[in-house]
């Protein structure tokens, strides 16, 4: 009866796997501070993707991780074909076609020796609109190797229209949006600069939303839809519930949320302790995202969730 009667369900097609991708390593690296998830290797990557595939997830989130002496100010290595994230974007949608959603991160930080998300000024701080022309050219050239969706999280002013205007111009008008809408400056991305080998000293919150407001998060959002967003995020998830629910009650697309990096490896530390049953943990985190209101979740165990979800008990 519990079966017959619950009001939210889940489904492995909305379920999204962030996968990462490094350069100049011969096996994964497993990360550290993230059990189970690991830097992978083009061929690594091609396997664990059409395993994912497999599993009925509904698409994958792709970070490219460059060797440390391909980093520079700018962030250039992200827009070349041949950096990292765009070969596999490349050799992914040539093996995968159109049987997933492939999606791209459009940021800088992976690919700058500052880990800034932007381009920084003389005095050290983020221009803005120096910024957008980057991520104009990450998101042709990510578009160009094969992605159906890039998704800008670095929260520069003014990203989703200068996106949407390059890719229209480029020739790419089909390739959609996925903007990083409500992003927070939150301690628990810890594990993520890891496992990109983040350079960032000091932090986001020039540029990231404060954790103490919310009104912010709707001004974003209705200039997020105005821009042309194709799909909105909310980041992280679990500490922004009120704001997925929020967004989720304004926007006429669909919402994503983002369960990160240390939302996951929590669960994971607490669970090797024994504190905590880890499967039924994470399933609980995720299904509460969805009761949020949040149609889309990118979850680092979207695959294992989706193996439970197809089982009937
Ligand atoms: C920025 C980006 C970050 C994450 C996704 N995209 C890191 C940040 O803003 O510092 C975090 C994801 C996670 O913690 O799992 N390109």
């Amino acid at each position: 009866m519990r079966r017959l009667v619950a009001q939210t369900r889940l489904d492995p097609a909305q379920l999204v796997l962030p996968m990462f991708v490094a350069d100049g390593i011969d096996v994964p690296r497993p990360i550290t501070s993230m059990p189970g998830v690991v830097n992978h290797t083009l061929d690594s990557l091609r396997l664990a993707a059409a395993e994912a595939v497999a599993s009925g997830v509904g698409g994958l989130m792709l970070f490219g991780v460059p060797r440390p002496e391909d980093k520079d100010a700018d962030g250039t290595c992200g827009a070349r074909p041949d950096g990292i994230l765009n070969r596999a974007l490349t050799m992914l949608r040539e093996d995968l076609g159109d049987s997933t959603v492939l999606m791209a991160d459009t940021c800088l930080d992976e690919f700058t020796d500052h880990g800034h998300c932007g381009v920084v000024d003389a005095a050290g701080r983020v221009d803005n609109d120096a910024t957008l022309a980057r991520y104009r050219e990450l998101a042709v050239a990510q578009a160009r190797a094969g992605a159906h969706v890039v998704s800008p999280s670095g929260m520069m002013d003014g990203q989703v229209a200068a996106i949407r205007a390059a890719l229209d111009e480029a020739g790419f008008p089909e390739v959609a949006i996925l903007a990083y809408t409500a992003k927070y400056a939150s301690a628990f991305y810890g594990p993520f600069r890891e496992a990109v080998g983040s350079s960032l000293e000091g932090d986001r919150r020039t540029y990231q939303q404060d954790p103490a407001n919310r009104t912010e998060a709707v001004r974003e959002l209705l200039a997020d839809l105005d821009e042309g967003a194709d799909m909105v995020m909310v980041k992280p998830a679990m500490s922004y519930l009120d704001i997925v629910r929020e967004v989720a009650d304004l926007a006429d697309r669909p919402v994503a949320a983002y369960q990160i990096s240390g939302e996951y490896s929590m669960i994971c530390a607490a669970a090797e302790r024994g504190w905590i049953d880890r499967d039924a943990a994470l399933d609980e985190a995720v299904l509460s995202i969805v009761r949020a209101g949040a149609s889309i979740v990118l979850t680092y165990a979207a695959v294992e969730i989706a193996a439970r979800l197809r089982r009937v008990d």
